[in-house]
């Protein structure tokens, strides 16, 4: 256990890598686009790197290039009007890796609605446990056949893609985006409804690269008239930074003791702010300045200090969408805070890279907090998180524990740990989960700190 007074905090200016959403959604617009399309600020952490090779491999060719200042840039030269797998027959038949990443599987069997010939779709163990079909259902009615609702699948396309109206099921971008660029392709309007607001960085990404997209005036979601080829944009696409990243930073800073830190040029777009919303209500000393824009997406610092006394807090059903992959922190924050906190509609978790639900209680059971999923109060159907917040975390030192292979958790770990001035015991695998979304992270995080939360166990 390291002594309190030893503790330095978190000072100064950090970065985080690009936004994982928005870097996926602009490979995949890029991928189909006519033209070359340049990407700056491409996040290196596994999942974007599946997509970059999933795109290659149906046709789409990628480059590197070095601004005038040394910054890497991505170059992808789409396939356009010749559409993918130009080099395969359609009876020929490929097989697409997506590893550990649901957002590249489900973006692809949206895209390849209109693709006539055979692919097979495979991904780890975690991506074959996580739901399609509630995505596969829609696709088949828009032309797609799968015969199975899971991973591994062989999908095939059609050439005559029908456009759909529907209603989904719950608040998802990773759906409505999927479902999206099936209707790109489609003969006529489709109209994608929502329960709530999810993250829209695909309508502004469409935007970008020439798509005509509209918002639905008697709800919340989209109307998508197809079919639409995207355009590479004349200028660079910039990602800005990932507030799912700047997430762990932002708690870390609030829970150690003499923090006071800034997370630079953070995409700030509402839809993924809920986090902050949430520890602005429990009276976190944390605050938002945008800064600029980086095409269509708002970008800003978040100002984060150590804050002694937290409130608990209860968010909204309506919210959960936008602060989905913040959860596991927000959480650990309100077994901080001083009372029961309730997260809403919190169910989603289960279907995540493992079932977050369970490991959020049980990470939080580890630090002597306790965590239950309840039923959602009347106005909402679903499952709520209900903590109790007691003012305090206790990780016992040198623990060993486990982070269910999924990278928010290891991270969610290595924040409870510096929390409590204590250190954890994680194996490699489970270390190495943490390069899914931010592989530099426990490296600069150990480095700040002054000391090593996590260590590896053999
Ligand atoms: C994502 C949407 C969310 C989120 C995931 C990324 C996206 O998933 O949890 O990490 O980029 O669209 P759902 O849409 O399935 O909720």
């Amino acid at each position: 256990m390291i002594p309190v007074g030893d503790v330095c905090g978190l000072q100064g200016v950090v970065r985080v890598p690009g936004d994982k959403s928005v870097a996926h959604r602009a490979l995949f617009f890029a991928a189909q686009a006519q033209g070359k399309t340049r990407i700056v600020g491409l996040p290196d952490g596994d999942d974007v790197s599946t997509t970059l090779r999933v795109i290659e491999s149906l046709g789409a060719r990628i480059s590197d290039e070095l601004d005038t200042d040394g910054t890497r840039i991505v170059v992808v030269d789409g396939w356009g009007a010749d559409g993918p797998l130009p080099h395969v027959t359609p009876d020929g038949m490929i097989t697409l890796d997506c590893g550990n990443s649901g957002t590249t599987a489900r973006f692809l069997l949206g895209l390849l609605a209109g693709y006539p010939g055979k692919v097979s779709i495979d991904g780890d163990a975690s991506l074959r446990q996580r739901p399609m079909q509630r995505l596969l259902d829609p696709l088949r009615r828009m032309g797609l056949s799968c015969a199975s609702d899971a991973l591994p699948a062989v999908v095939r396309g059609t050439r005559d893609v029908q456009p759909i109206s529907l209603q989904t099921p719950v608040a998802s971008a990773q759906m409505k985006t999927a479902l999206m660029f099936a209707a790109m392709q489609a003969h006529g309007e489709s109209r994608i409804a929502e329960p709530a607001f999810s993250r829209d960085h695909t309508e502004r990404l469409a935007e970008t690269f020439g798509i005509s997209v509209e918002k639905l005036v008697d709800g919340i979601g989209i109307a998508i008239r197809g079919p639409q080829t995207s355009r590479a944009p004349k200028e660079p696409v910039r990602i800005p930074g990932d507030p799912s990243s700047a997430a762990f930073w932002i708690a870390a800073a609030l829970c150690v003791p003499n923090s006071d830190l800034t997370i630079e040029d953070v995409c700030i777009n509402p839809t993924r702010m809920g986090l902050v919303k949430a520890l602005q209500s429990m009276g976190a000393t944390i605050s938002v300045e945008q800064t600029g824009v980086f095409g269509q997406e708002p970008v800003g610092n978040i100002h984060v200090a150590y804050t002694e006394r937290l409130a608990p807090c209860a968010t909204s059903a309506g919210d959960s969408a936008t602060l989905i992959d913040e959860m596991p922190v927000l959480a650990l924050v309100c077994a901080l805070a001083q009372g029961k906190s309730r997260i809403a509609n919190a169910g989603e978790l289960r279907y995540k890279e493992c079932d977050r639900l369970d490991a959020i209680i049980a990470v939080l059971a580890a630090c002597g907090a306790h965590a239950e999923a309840i039923d959602g109060d009347g106005r909402n159907a679903g499952i709520d998180l209900a903590i109790c917040g007691n003012g305090a975390l206790r990780v016992p030192d040198g623990i060993t524990a486990s982070a269910y292979r999924d990278h928010r958790i290891a991270m969610m770990w290595a924040v409870a740990a510096a929390a409590s001035h204590a250190c954890v015991h994680l194996a490699t695998e489970e270390i190495e989960a943490i390069a899914v979304s931010y592989p530099g992270f426990l490296d600069e995080f150990s480095h700040r700190l002054g000391y090593a939360p996590i260590v590896c166990i053999e």
